[in-house]
């Protein structure tokens, strides 16, 4: 074909050159989205490159390649679960952003069923993962995300951890009865929908994440994939995932299934299945139009996130003429909001200390409106994070709102800057006591040394203490635990089961009421169960969930506290990790007396319903256990952190100059933990000469992602950080 313009102002030859990009770019970018839940460009940015895609491959049907991304759905199975190829693909949806195209779909679609009334149903487009679930004869048997639309990964075992997801359908109504008894015997029904997480969940993974030095998720979708795709469903089961079901893509015998989406939806409730109530039926484009703008504002007071509206053609029998085109079907298209973003300036980068001593860079902007409220403050999160997306004080940046609940800096405006920026320093010393601030190996986060001697520290686990998910004292606010503290009333938790009504209405604006409440809901706190004491005391990596279990399996606090690490990993779903930050926890002196103190007020420390008998150790059990045991502090030391605290080593291969057992013992000292075998939970892997499978088995964990924290080092990095010469 001659070198010819087809209005898209270039050659055949450019064309091919371009295209050949714009595959690479797409490709990349499917890869960092659905295998690495990664993402690099947002939404619009990839919409863009693929509608220039879609362009030019029209101009050019010669150019078209079968491996091109436009001829297959995006994202490829990784080979951690097993592969499960859909019995129906599961298809993407084409994008509209403006009521025009809204509006020029509903000509499409009249033009293929002319004549004919069309209705439609719009849906909120959830932001998470699609997922196909297999019932037969009402029992959930698989489950599988999408994957690259054709094959997508098993994810059973996590799928059952999700509440809301049905593992037995509930009994159907006469007509799908009558429908079966008519086929046989019996039956199946696969069903898609979104596996989402609700912001509040995201917002305590992260906080929790945070806490722990850990990187954090994006946004809660990622949140949701990193969660689903956990290859221990124990984590997943822990995450709070939700599940909405919208559409049914094969079911047997077929007059099951309803004749119309709307209808499809009230079936699919009826089954059990958890449906979005937002959904409404639509008896014309402009009906939807109004839906998609009446929630333009109100998404942003959902629990969940939502990215837009999917529009669907009501009647099944259209949808089946209306058919599909590679990618997607003719009778869908997902309305998509605009990005939420504003522009605005860092006046100062501050730092603030957390209730585990974290320090967190926050950048005080200039307040600007984004999303429904006034924002003047984004977390940096860290040192890294300032580092990577540079940061300055004085620098213009577009703020946006991840989860689009917590404001974030996205980028800075480098055009706009004078000269006169500043770049922010992290402090080495804590900038509320003064003590030193260090950064552990492996943790982003750089933290307070000096334990509840900070009042920062002191401040936010009161906070923690008295907050809703922990002992709930209503009218507890950050302003009186500031005063109790600076007035010296207070020092601790245990301080406030002491405090009087007369003391309490010497602070400013607490009148006599309100001191009459406050002492109550303080002494009402008495009563909580265990669980909730558990959380409230805020020890690291015990979140609600983690409390709860823990509660339950042991009954009494004291029992717990004397509990060993492998006791306490006997516990379904607690960790390593747990188990390591508990024992470390009642290993301290300063703690012991606090749930001294506690207990002494009348503090209840049992969980009502966990029975005497829980969890008693048996015969022996107890040896090796209780404070100072799996290698923590000895329980007398100052409320220091070891170096190596909570991390975990793989020793392979020869040390050339030091003797294994002496690095082991070394590593133990400094509080970390020698393993034997390589996990996602290692967080060294030292490799010396001739390393073994043991250096394999890591490299693969670190390329699939499934281990981020994970570092491989040598032998002189090891002595490093063990201070061997
Ligand atoms: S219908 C062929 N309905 O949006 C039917 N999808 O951009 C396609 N999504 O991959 C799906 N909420 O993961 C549908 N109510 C909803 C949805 C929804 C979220 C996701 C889904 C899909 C993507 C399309």
């Amino acid at each position: 074909m001659a070198d010819e313009d087809r209005g898209v102002g270039m050659s055949h030859e450019e064309a091919a050159g371009r295209l050949e990009d714009l595959r690479r770019a797409i490709r990349h970018h499917d890869y960092q989205y659905y295998v690495l839940d990664n993402p690099e460009v947002s939404d619009a940015d990839y919409d863009q490159l693929m509608r220039e895609l879609l362009r030019l491959e029209a101009a050019y049907p010669d150019l078209v390649s079968p491996d091109s991304p436009s001829q297959k759905v995006a994202g490829v199975a990784a080979a951690t679960f097993s592969p499960v190829r859909h019995q129906t693909p599961l298809l993407s949806l084409e994008n509209a952003y403006s009521v025009a195209e809204l509006e020029a779909f509903d000509r499409r679609v009249h033009a293929l069923v002319p004549g004919e009334d069309v209705r439609y149903v719009a849906e909120l487009k959830i932001d998470g993962l699609s997922v196909a679930l297999r019932y037969e004869d009402g029992v959930l048997v698989q489950a599988a995300t999408r994957g690259d639309g054709e094959v997508g990964e098993d994810v059973t075992a996590n799928v059952r951890t999700i509440k809301s997801v049905p593992k037995r359908l509930k009994s159907l109504g006469d007509r799908a009865r009558g429908a079966i008894s008519e086929a046989g015997d019996g039956w199946t029904i696969i069903v898609r929908g979104e596996v989402f997480m609700p912001v509040e969940a995201f917002e305590k993974v992260n906080r929790a994440r945070e806490e722990a030095g850990e990187a954090l998720f994006a946004n809660p979708r990622n949140c949701a994939a990193g969660s689903l795709r956990q290859l221990d469903p124990k984590v997943t089961a822990g995450r709070e995932l939700d599940a909405f079901l919208y559409e049914i893509l094969h079911c047997d015998p077929p007059a099951l299934a309803p004749s119309t989406h709307w209808e499809t939806l009230r079936f699919l409730k009826e089954l059990g299945f958890k449906t979005n109530p937002e959904s409404t039926f639509c008896p014309d484009i402009g009906a939807v139009a109004e839906y998609c703008q009446s929630w333009d504002e109100r998404r942003f007071d959902l629990p969940y996130e939502t990215d837009g509206v999917v529009v669907k053609v009501d009647s099944l029998e259209q949808r089946a003429r209306l058919g599909f085109r590679a990618k997607s079907p003719r009778w869908s298209i997902a309305f998509k909001y605009p990005a939420q973003k504003a522009e605005t300036t860092v006046r100062d980068i501050t730092v603030n200390v957390g209730r585990t001593g974290v320090l967190t860079p926050v950048a005080e902007l200039e307040p600007v409106r984004l999303a429904g409220s006034t924002v003047s403050r984004a977390s940096l999160h860290n040192e890294d994070i300032v580092r990577e997306k540079d940061v300055r004080i004085g620098d213009t940046v577009i703020i946006q709102k991840a989860g689009e609940v917590i404001p974030e800096v996205v980028e800075v405006v480098a055009a706009k800057r004078t000269g006169d920026e500043r770049v922010f320093e992290m402090p080495t010393r804590c900038p509320v006591c003064g003590a030193l601030v260090v950064r552990e190996p492996g943790e982003a986060a750089h933290r307070c040394t000096n334990g509840l001697a900070c009042p920062a520290q002191v401040w936010e686990s009161l906070i923690h203490f008295g907050s809703r998910d922990g002992m709930d004292i209503e009218g507890l606010g950050p302003k009186i635990i500031g005063q109790l503290l600076e007035t010296g009333l207070i020092h601790d938790p245990a301080g406030l089961y002491k405090l009087t009504e007369e003391q309490l209405v010497e602070m400013e604006r607490l009148g006599p009421k309100s001191a009459q409440n406050l002492v109550r809901a303080i002494d009402a706190s008495r009563a909580r169960p265990l669980n909730r004491l558990l959380y409230a005391l805020g020890l690291r990596h015990v979140g609600d969930r983690a409390a709860y279990l823990l509660a339950t399996h042991f009954g009494r606090l004291d029992r717990l506290a004397a509990a060993s690490e492998d006791e306490l990993q006997q516990v379904p779903e607690i960790g390593e990790k747990i188990a390591a930050s508990i024992v470390e926890f009642f290993a301290r002196e300063v703690n012991r007396d606090l749930v001294r103190r506690l207990a002494e007020s009348g503090v209840n420390m049992t969980m009502p319903g966990a029975g005497e008998g829980a969890a008693v150790a048996g015969p022996g059990a107890g040896q090796g256990a209780g404070p100072g045991a799996g290698g923590g502090p000895d329980g007398q030391g100052p409320a220091v952190a070891l170096p190596l605290a909570g991390l975990t080593f793989v020793l392979t291969g020869t040390l050339a100059s030091i003797q294994r057992r002496d690095a082991e013992e070394r590593i133990r000292a400094l509080g970390g933990r020698p393993s034997s075998s390589v996990s996602k939970k290692t967080d060294y892997v030292v490799a010396g000469e001739n390393p073994g499978s043991k250096l394999e088995k890591a490299r693969e964990l670190v390329a699939s992602g499934q281990a981020p924290g994970l570092r491989i080092i040598g032998e002189d990095e090891l002595k490093r950080l063990i201070g061997h010469a």
